[in-house]
C-alpha cells in the first residue's frame, strides 16, 4: 500500500466536492478528558498506572482532571453546538462501566454516558461512540491483558453492555481505536500503556485486539436496539522509501506492513501479511475461526491520518528494522510530525483501491501547534487553520477521486490529555486554561464553524455533489 512521493497542494477546500450530509465532526477520547477518576465507581485503568511510572509522562502530567469533561459535559456540549459541528466522536471508558473488566457493571457509570447521549442528540449533533480508546481496566491487565485470549472476549462482553444501553439511540459505533498503538507502542516500544517492550506479546496483543474488534462488531450488532453502523478506526501513513536504495525500498515496505497492512489485510479477509510474518518471526495466536470473526464487514474504516512516513533501512533497529527519517524543509507540528496533507488523499485513494471499504470516515485529523493566548483573549493559532484547510482541501481531491468518504472528525474538541506527551500539547480547537477549566475558541475553531456553515449554505442549494450510497 505504499504510495509515491508528490507536490502538496495549496490548502484551498473545495466545498462543492463534498456530499450533502458529510459529516463534519470533532473527536475525543475518555481519559485524555474527562478526568474524575475515582467518581462514582470508576475503577483505575492501565494509563492510571502508567501515568504513575516516574519518567512516563512528560510533567509528571496524569489524567485524574484532565478537562473536567465528567463534569463539565453540559458546556462542552454546548460548544459543539456553537461551531455547529454535525457530529461527535468520544469514547465510553470501560473501567467506568465495567469496573473489574468482567463481571459487575457500574450503573453510574453507564447513566453517564447516557446523558451525555442525550445531550448530544439534543443539541442536534450526532453520537459516534468508540468502544476502546486505550483505558483497559487495571483489573484485566492483572490478569495479562491484551496478550490474552480472555481480554478480547471480555472486551466484547463489555461492548454488548454498552450497546444495550446506549443502542437505542446511537447508531455510529468504533470498536478499537488505533489497534497499532495497543499492540506496537504499548507493548513493543513502551511508549504507552502499559509500557512493555516485548514482541511476542505485542503480536499476541495485535492478535486480541483485532479479534476483539471482530467479536464486538458482532456484539453491538446482536444487542443495540438500531441497526448499528459500525468499524474500525486505524491510524494509517503512506510510507515512501528515503533513497532509491533497494534497502530503503525494502524498509519502507516493511513500514508499509507494520502499520497499515498488518491491520489492513486480516480486517478485510487476507489474513495476515506472509512478509511480516517473517519479519516478526513470531505467530499470533490464531485459534478456530478467529480470521473470519477479525473479517466480520464492517459497516465503514475509520481512517486517522497524521502524517506520512519516509522511511530508510534500520537493520539494527527494533522490528520492523526500518525507521521514519525527518523531510527535510517540511513544516512541522509542535509533536515533530511532518504537515502533509497530500498524505491524506494520497492514503484515501491508496486504501480505497486496494480494499475497498463500504465507507470511509477520516475519525481524526489535527495536530498540536504552539498557539498564542492574547490578552484580548482570543486564540491565535493560523497553523492549526491552515493544517484543517490543507486536510480537507485533501477530503475534497480524495472524494473526487471516488473514495466513498463521508466525514471529518477533527482532533480534538478541546486540548487535552496527550498521552506520554502530557497537557504540553495542545490538539484542540478549543483552548483549555487548565489552572481554570476556562475554554476559549481558538481562531481555528472559528474557522472550522465557517467552513461548515458555508458548506451547508452549499448543500442546502443542492450545488455539492451527490451522496454516493
Ligand atoms: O491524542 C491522540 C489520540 O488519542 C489518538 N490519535 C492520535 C491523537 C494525537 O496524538
Amino acid at each position: 500500500m505504499s504510495t509515491e512521493p508528490r507536490e502538496e497542494k495549496p490548502p484551498v477546500p473545495d466545498l462543492s466536492k463534498l456530499p450533502p450530509d458529510f459529516r463534519w465532526g470533532v473527536a475525543t477520547s475518555a481519559y485524555q478528558i474527562e478526568g474524575a477518576v475515582r467518581a462514582d465507581g470508576r475503577a483505575p485503568s492501565i494509563w492510571d498506572t502508567f501515568c504513575e511510572v516516574p519518567g512516563a509522562v512528560d510533567n509528571g502530567d496524569t489524567g485524574a482532571v484532565a478537562c473536567d469533561h465528567y463534569h463539565r459535559w453540559p458546556q462542552d456540549v454546548a460548544l459543539m453546538r456553537q461551531l455547529g459541528v454535525g457530529a461527535y466522536r468520544f469514547s465510553v471508558a470501560w473501567p467506568r462501566v465495567r469496573p473489574d473488566g468482567v463481571g459487575r457493571v457500574n450503573p453510574a457509570g453507564l447513566d453517564f454516558y447516557d446523558r451525555l447521549v442525550d445531550a448530544v442528540l439534543a443539541a442536534g449533533i450526532r453520537p459516534v461512540v468508540t468502544l476502546y480508546h486505550w483505558d483497559l481496566p487495571q483489573a484485566l491487565q492483572d490478569r495479562g491483558g491484551w496478550p490474552e485470549r480472555s481480554t478480547a472476549e471480555a472486551f466484547a462482553d463489555y461492548a454488548a453492555v454498552v450497546a444495550a444501553r446506549l443502542g437505542d439511540r446511537v447508531t455510529d459505533w468504533c470498536t478499537v481505536n488505533e489497534p497499532l498503538c495497543v499492540a506496537w507502542i504499548g507493548h513493543l516500544e513502551g511508549r504507552m500503556a502499559p509500557g512493555e517492550r516485548d514482541l511476542t506479546r505485542a503480536v499476541r496483543t495485535a492478535h486480541h485486539v483485532l479479534l476483539g474488534h471482530g467479536l464486538a462488531t458482532r456484539a453491538v450488532r446482536a444487542h443495540a436496539a438500531r441497526p448499528a453502523s459500525i468499524g474500525p478506526v486505524l491510524n494509517l501513513s503512506p510510507c515512501e522509501p528515503a533513497s532509491d536504495r533497494p534497502a530503503d525500498v525494502a524498509a519502507a515496505r516493511r513500514m508499509d506492513g507494520h502499520v497499515n497492512r498488518w491491520w489492513l489485510d486480516p480486517l478485510h479477509g487476507r489474513g495476515y501479511p506472509a512478509d511480516m510474518l517473517a519479519t516478526y518471526g513470531v505467530e499470533p495466536p490464531v485459534r478456530g475461526d478467529d480470521l473470519a470473526v477479525i473479517a466480520t464487514p464492517s459497516d465503514f474504516l475509520g481512517v486517522n491520518y497524521y502524517f506520512r512516513q519516509v522511511v530508510a533501512d534500520d537493520p539494527d533497529g527494533p522490528p520492523p528494522y526500518a525507521r521514519q527519517v525527518p523531510v527535510p524543509g517540511a513544516t512541522q507540528t509542535a509533536m515533530g510530525w511532518e504537515a502533509y496533507p497530500a498524505g491524506l488523499e494520497d492514503l484515501l485513494v491508496a486504501v480505497s483501491e486496494e480494499y475497498a471499504p463500504a465507507r470511509i470516515m477520516v475519525t481524526e485529523s489535527g495536530a498540536a501547534w504552539p498557539d498564542r493566548v492574547t490578552p484580548e483573549d482570543t486564540v491565535e493559532d493560523p497553523e492549526r487553520t491552515a493544517y484543517l484547510a490543507g486536510h480537507l482541501a485533501a477530503c475534497a481531491a480524495a472524494r473526487e477521486r471516488g473514495v466513498p468518504l463521508d466525514g471529518y472528525f477533527v482532533w480534538s474538541l478541546l486540548d487535552n490529555f496527550e498521552w506520554a506527551y502530557g497537557y504540553d500539547k495542545r490538539f484542540g480547537l478549543v483552548h483549555v486554561d487548565y489552572a481554570t477549566q476556562r475554554r476559549t475558541v481558538k481562531a481555528s475553531g472559528l474557522r472550522y464553524a465557517e467552513l461548515i456553515r458555508a458548506h451547508q449554505r452549499l448543500a442546502g442549494s443542492s450545488e455539492a455533489v451527490p451522496a454516493r450510497g
